[in-house]
Parts: structure tokens; C-alpha cells; sequence
């Protein structure tokens, strides 16, 4: 396998030759919808006037909650969330009204003909407020290890803290958006821009009040999803159907930028209390967190992601006592959703603060008791899951040995002690990521598989490519699988009359699941080709059949067969060239109730060292270094697995440092545009970027040994804040600048004056 393959849509997507949503040529008759949305953030909808609207020209019909033909409720874990607001609203930026015209001018136009009056309702935006209140979206949550309680009686070094850490707008290149076409007999078929093309389906459906086998959705690619389609591009499809199914007209709803920033929900801002207790060798040996999630007007994802912040509660450490809790509050933002490393990300910036703050009243590098408490194998995670195969030490190790970590520890106290304007900061962050669904019931795939006569092969599966690389990795496995090459090889779009009752693409597990139903699908097609290969030799059962690029081997013994003369036997004799390849992971179970488990196949490590330079000054700073080894197993691709890493460190850099999701105390988002919230640019990325592959070659459950890739490196980009944060103190020592992200220059400049 050419593990240097890259992606394969890549020179498509930069010469503008791939097809989004919103490039689907339109079919005549096409309407165009847009939403009228709350203007304020809670309240009861006393009156709200569109007769004028729906008089102007071009405009066809204005729907409300009303006109919802099924049940008004798109809520995918708990119900919880209405389409079309009915009475009450909850967020700025809710879905009221439906304009449909025939121009997306004349549908905007109609929205400044509509009045609504609203009586307000107290607004929460603070997920600490919405706690005492009682406002929670979902039951808490408890991973209790050994007796913590007990534990802190006897420690001697303990300290307490809380952390703050911000939203993060998903600001996939491509928005939101679906574009449905009635189909006869009551069905509806939607091009959407979605995660989870089942769930999709399932929304539409229950909208719409129809089966399931009613609604097809399609999806070619997106432009990006980063979590932000797991679960809320289904209001969108919902939307656009029920407009198409009703009107019996294609209809498309895709919002323009500033609307999807106001409208849709964020990564799920959280406020932590900590407790860590330590030793005189500091060993950790206790650890106590509180979680405050700011969930959002609606559950969505919420309650997964916290589940998923516990899990993720103790990071690369193993610690003896533990007790986290997590409560999902229930506030007056949009919805929060899944965002790249789905609540991880959260609970690692929690224990790495209480680490470091640990480490400064004691007066010891943060990566002496890092490197102190990293796990093992056989110990414990919280949830109950055995530490296998575990490579947090290393990769630590040649972090510290490859980078230089002492030499660089040295640079930068010179630099600091005879550079009063500039100083340096160094951090390092170790990752351990779980791979699986925490949903045990999830982690399940279908691949559909068909060999042409003429040996070309269609491959179908549930996996939704949005840049990720799925795709080529997909047609790297049936390729190997079948002994051709990648040219002969079709992926097909994800569509759910093809592959039914998906997982959506997420928790970095797509290319595991979906590349084990494509292995299972062609081993299927390739046992029926090897018992005809030994009746057509009068051969025994027990022949190994091989093909190598187009060439069938008998018993290792190269034949007059190829694949294309063997497909065609296949069809003279009637054997049938598709199956259908299932995958279910093995060995994975979660048990609620106890909260313990095996939840994931296997971990990710790795670990990045980032150096940085603050101007003392301005309170701007450069992100120097980020050096990183990163455990990949034996990556099936390198150039794609490395602009994983690549990417989720920028994205991870800029929800630390820089991106700044701002609501008001009523609701209003302010940073609503590409002026007001500031994503990493190509010069503010990190100068120097290295990225070692730790080669590991363990009997994990990874895709031909290859790890997933996806969520686990947004978590380097933790680092940053520390490092900064570092570069802070070497200015003013007595800072008391608080854990709180994103550190943004703003607040590097208080902190570096503050006393
Ligand atoms: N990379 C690109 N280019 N675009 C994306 O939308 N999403 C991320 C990650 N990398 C994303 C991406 C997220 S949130 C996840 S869960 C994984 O990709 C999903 O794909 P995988 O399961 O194939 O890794
Ligand atoms: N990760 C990402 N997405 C998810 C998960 C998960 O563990 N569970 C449900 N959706
Ligand atoms: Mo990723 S947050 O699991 O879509």
C-alpha cells in the first residue's frame, strides 16, 4: 500500500472542480428559504404578524409551527427542541418562521415585513447560574476511582482552583445547508451538508410524519464539519423537506454566514472547580472536578460530550483516587454541539490547570509532575478500563529527547533574563485520547460493495468525507483487498438507500469502522472468486488465492487468470460481484448505571512541546514551536494523517489563544462575523511546525494498524495557553492571571500588569 498516497480529492478541491450543497445544479421550480429567527434570547411570543410579508412579490408561502405536518421536534438524544419555535423562544437566533420565495432576495426582503412581539423572560447565559437555578438539560454525571475523600485527609499539598474555558465556532468553509426534491408517492429525497445522513433521515421523518423508508438523504462531501454537522444539520434538512414535501417544489436552505454563526451552537463553554492533592515527590494522589456546561437552550449532543469530558477527565495521567462530576446546564444560547475532541478537549484543559497550578506554588516545572504521574500499562483509567498498550511515556520521552527539551529549558531563561520587553514560555502537553463511540451501540458500519463486469468497483458506506481523507483511505482498503489499483475504484456518494442506519461520521472513528465494513465486504467477494478460481484449476477447497496488481496467484504460483478475466468468469457463472461488509467493534461495553467499562477499542497518545514569545508590550505574542510526537500506529497515509495533525493543532491553537465566542447578558452574540471573532491565520500558525511519526505497531484495533487520526491532536494546541501563560509570569511573576481560555492578547496584556 502507498502509505504516501495523500487525499485524492485534493486536486478537485483546488481547482474548484468538487460539488457542495449549494453547486448541485438546481432543478426547475426551485423555491428558496430563509429563516425568521428570535430576536431575543427568552420570552413568550405574544403576536407575530407575516400577512404583509406574504403578500410581497415572489414570496410563496410563509411557514410556521403550524404548518409542521409530523411532530415539531428535532431533538436527537432527548426532545427537547422544536423546529419552528411554537410559544416560547430560547435563544437568539431560534427558528420562528419559514419565508419561501422564489429568490433568496425576495425571501430576505419579506423578513423586515414581519412583526412579532415578544414578552421577555429572565435570560441565563451563565452555565454557574443556570446550576443554582436547577436548569439542566440532562441528569449529572459521576466517575468515581477509590476514596477520594479519604485520600485529601491525608495529603498535606493540596490546592483548589477554577478554570474558564470558551465556545469555538465550528466556521467550516462550507455552511449549513440542504437542498430537497419531492419525490412521487409522498417521498422526499435531501442533498444535505450533514455528519449524520441518518439522522438526518430520522429527523426528516418524524417532521414530516412519514416512515423512514419515505426520506433519502445523499451526501457527495462536505466542506468541512468539525462536529458542528454531527446533529445540527438536521434542522436544516427538516426544514428545506418539509418546504419540498409540502409545496410539492424542490426547495433549498442553506444560510449565508452571519446567520449560521448566530443561529447555530458552538463547541460547550465550561466552568470547572478543581481540587488536586500531591506528594513530596509529587505524585498525584488525588483529584476532585467539578463541571458547569454551558449546554445551550437545547440538549443536542450535550449529554454525550459530557460523558465524554469525564472520560477524558484525568488525560495522559494515572492518578489513584478520583471523583468527577458534570452537570449539562441549560442556558440561552443556541444549542452547544459536538466540536473536535467532543468535550475532551474541556476536561484536559481542567487537570492540566490543576497541574499547573500545582507546580507554581510549589516552584517545580508543571512538566516535572506531568511527567511524574504519566500512566502505564495496567493501570486504571476512572471509567474501569485497563491502560494497554500504552505509549504516553514513549512519547513524552522522545519528545523531550528529539526536541531537546533541557537545551530548550536553558535558551529560554537566557533569553528571559537579558530580554526585559520580550520573554518566552514553554509548555508541554501530553494527549491520551479514547478511540470508540462512548455509545457502545454506535461503533457499528456497512459497506456495499459491487464489482462491474468490466472490474471496476462502486463502493458505498456510511462515512461522510469532509476533508478528513475517509474516502481515500476507503479506496486504499478495497484496493488492497481486492489486489487492484485505486484508479478502479469508485466512492460512491453516502446515501441512506444504499447504507442504512449509520453512525454519523465522528468521534475519529469513521475510518476504523467504515474501511472494516469495505475489508469485510470485499473478503466476502474474494472467498466466492477463490472457490471458483480452484473448481476452474480442479483444485482442493484450500487453494490461497491472491491478486497483486491485476494478477491472480494460485498457491502463491502466479496463474493465466487476471482480475478482469476472472470477474468475467464470475458473471458466466452467476456468482454473484457485490456484497454487503458489516463491522461491529469487538470487546467495547459501558455500563451506566456502575458508570465502568471497556468503552474504547484502544487510545491515542502523543506529545507536543509549543514555545512561544510574548510582546511585553502590546500583550501580542507568536507561537514559535510546536514540536510534536504523535502516535499514528502504522498510518496507511501519511500525508493526509499529518494535515490531521497539522489542522487540529491550528484549531486547537486558536480555541485556546484567540477565538473568542461573546455573548451579551441579553443573549446577543457579538461575535457574530469574521471581524469580531478571529480564527488562526497564516500568520499567527505556529512558525515552526514539526510533527515525529511515533511508529507503533501494536495489535490494536486500528484500521490495518493505522490510528485514528481526527479529534485526538486539537488537544496539543493546549499547550499554547500554557506556554503563553508561562511567558506571562516570567514578566511579572506575581500575575495573578487566571485560568481562564482563550488566553487572548487582550488578557495577556492584563496579566502581564496585573498585581
Ligand atoms: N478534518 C477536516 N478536514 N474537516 C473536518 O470537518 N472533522 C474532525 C476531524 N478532522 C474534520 C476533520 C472531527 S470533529 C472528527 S470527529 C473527525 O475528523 C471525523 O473523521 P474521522 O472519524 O474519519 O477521523
Ligand atoms: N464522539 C463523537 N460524537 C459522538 C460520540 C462520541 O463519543 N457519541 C455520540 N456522538
Ligand atoms: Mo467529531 S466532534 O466527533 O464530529
Amino acid at each position: 500500500m502507498n502509505n504516501n498516497l495523500g487525499n485524492v480529492d485534493a486536486p478537485n478541491h483546488v481547482t474548484g472542480k468538487s460539488i457542495y450543497v449549494d453547486d448541485i445544479p438546481v432543478v426547475q421550480g426551485t423555491l428558496y428559504i430563509k429563516v425568521f429567527d428570535s430576536p431575543v434570547a427568552h420570552g413568550i411570543i405574544k403576536s407575530i404578524d407575516f400577512s404583509k410579508a406574504e403578500q410581497l412579490p415572489g414570496v410563496v408561502k410563509i411557514f410556521s409551527h403550524k404548518d409542521v405536518p409530523g411532530e415539531n421536534q428535532i431533538g436527537g438524544i432527548i426532545p427537547d427542541e422544536p423546529l419552528l419555535a411554537d410559544h416560547e423562544v430560547h435563544f437568539q437566533g431560534q427558528p420562528i418562521l419559514l419565508i419561501v420565495a422564489e429568490t433568496e432576495e425576495a425571501a430576505e426582503e419579506a423578513t423586515k415585513h414581519i412583526t412579532i412581539e415578544i414578552e421577555p423572560l429572565p435570560i441565563i447565559v451563565n452555565p454557574r447560574e443556570a446550576f443554582a437555578k436547577g436548569n439542566l438539560l440532562s441528569p449529572s454525571r459521576k466517575f468515581v476511582k477509590g476514596n477520594v475523600a479519604d485520600a485529601f485527609k491525608q495529603c498535606k499539598i493540596y490546592f483548589e482552583g477554577q478554570t474558564e474555558s470558551g465556545g469555538q465556532e465550528h466556521l467550516y468553509l462550507e455552511t449549513q445547508g440542504a437542498y430537497a426534491l419531492p419525490l412521487e408517492g409522498d417521498c422526499v429525497k435531501i442533498y444535505s451538508s450533514t455528519q449524520g445522513p441518518t439522522a438526518v433521515q430520522r429527523t426528516v421523518a418524524r417532521v414530516l410524519g412519514v416512515g423512514m423508508h419515505r426520506v433519502e438523504v445523499d451526501v457527495t462531501r462536505l466542506g468541512g464539519g468539525f462536529g458542528g454537522k454531527e446533529d445540527q444539520a438536521s434542522g436544516w434538512a427538516a426544514m428545506a423537506a418539509m418546504v419540498a414535501y409540502i409545496l410539492k417544489q424542490p426547495a433549498k436552505c442553506i444560510p449565508h454566514r452571519m446567520d449560521d454563526m448566530r443561529m447555530t451552537g458552538k463547541r460547550n463553554p465550561y466552568s470547572s472547580d478543581y481540587k488536586i492533592g500531591l506528594d513530596e515527590q509529587y505524585n498525584i494522589i488525588a483529584y476532585e472536578a467539578t463541571y458547569y456546561q454551558n449546554g445551550g437552550a437545547a440538549a443536542d449532543l450535550s449529554p454525550a460530550i459530557l460523558e465524554r469530558t469525564l472520560f477524558h477527565a484525568t488525560n495522559s495521567y494515572s492518578i489513584p483516587p478520583v471523583k468527577v462530576i458534570a452537570h449539562s446546564c441549560k442556558t440561552n444560547v443556541p444549542p452547544n454541539t459536538a466540536f473536535r475532541g467532543f468535550g475532551g478537549p474541556q476536561g484536559m484543559f481542567v487537570i492540566e490547570s490543576a497541574i499547573d497550578h500545582a507546580a507554581k506554588q510549589l516552584g517545580v516545572d508543571a512538566a516535572i509532575i506531568q511527567q511524574k504521574n504519566l500512566m502505564d500499562n495496567g493501570d486504571e483509567f476512572p471509567y474501569g478500563q485497563i491502560v494497554t498498550e500504552c505509549e504516553a511515556k514513549k512519547c513524552w520521552d522522545e519528545a523531550a529527547t528529539k526536541y531537546e527539551l533541557e537545551k530548550i529549558k536553558k535558551e529560554i531563561s537566557a533569553f528571559n533574563s537579558c530580554n526585559s520587553w520580550l520573554k518566552k514560555g514553554f509548555s508541554l502537553m501530553p494527549v491520551c485520547f479514547g478511540i470508540s463511540f462512548t455509545n457502545t451501540m454506535m461503533n457499528q458500519a456497512r459497506a456495499l460493495v459491487h464489482v462491474y463486469t468490466d472490474g471496476t468497483v462502486g463502493v458505498s458506506t456510511g462515512a461522510v468525507e469532509m476533508g478528513q481523507g475517509v474516502n481515500t483511505k476507503m479506496m486504499q482498503v478495497a484496493a488492497k483487498n481486492l489486489g487492484i489499483s485505486i484508479d478502479n475504484i469508485k466512492l460512491e456518494t453516502t446515501n441512506t438507500t444504499r447504507v442504512a442506519n449509520t453512525s454519523p461520521s465522528a468521534a475519529s472513528a469513521t475510518a476504523d469502522l467504515n474501511c472494516k465494513a469495505v475489508e469485510d465486504a470485499c473478503a466476502q467477494i474474494m472467498q466466492r472468486l477463490r472457490l471458483m478460481v480452484s473448481e476452474i484449476k480442479e483444485l482442493g477447497d484450500n487453494i490461497v488465492v491472491t491478486i497483486e496488481d491485476s494478477a491472480i496467484f494460485v498457491d502463491g504460483v502466479q496463474s493465466d487468470l487476471n482480475w478482469l478475466t476472472l470477474v468475467q468468469q464470475a458473471f458466466v457463472r452467476r456468482i454473484n460481484l457485490s456484497a454487503k461488509g458489516h463491522y461491529a467493534t469487538p470487546l467495547i461495553n459501558f455500563d451506566k448505571i456502575k458508570e465502568k467499562g471497556h468503552p474504547f477499542a484502544y487510545h491515542v497518545y502523543g506529545t507536543a512541546l509549543t514555545m512561544v514569545t510574548v510582546d511585553c508590550i502590546r500583550g501580542t505574542y507568536e507561537i514559535d514551536s510546536v514540536q510534536v510526537v504523535h502516535d499514528f500506529g502504522t498510518s496507511m497515509n501519511r500525508p493526509v494523517d499529518l494535515g490531521q495533525v497539522e489542522g487540529g493543532i491550528v484549531q486547537g491553537i486558536g480555541w485556546m489563544t484567540m477565538e473568542e465566542v461573546v455573548y451579551n447578558a441579553s443573549g446577543k452574540l457579538l461575535s457574530n462575523a469574521l471581524s469580531t471573532y478571529k480564527i488562526p491565520d497564516i500568520y499567527s500558525v505556529p512558525k515552526t511546525l514539526d510533527v515525529h511519526f511515533l511508529n507503533t505497531d501494536n495489535n490494536s484495533l486500528a484500521i490495518l494498524k493505522s490510528k485514528a487520526v481526527g479529534e485526538p491532536p486539537l488537544m496539543y494546541g493546549i499547550g499554547a495557553y500554557f506556554a503563553i501563560r508561562n511567558a506571562v509570569l516570567a514578566f511579572n511573576p506575581g500575575s495573578t492571571i487566571k485560568y481562564e481560555a482563550p488566553i487572548t492578547p487582550e488578557k495577556v496584556l492584563m496579566g502581564l500588569y496585573a498585581k
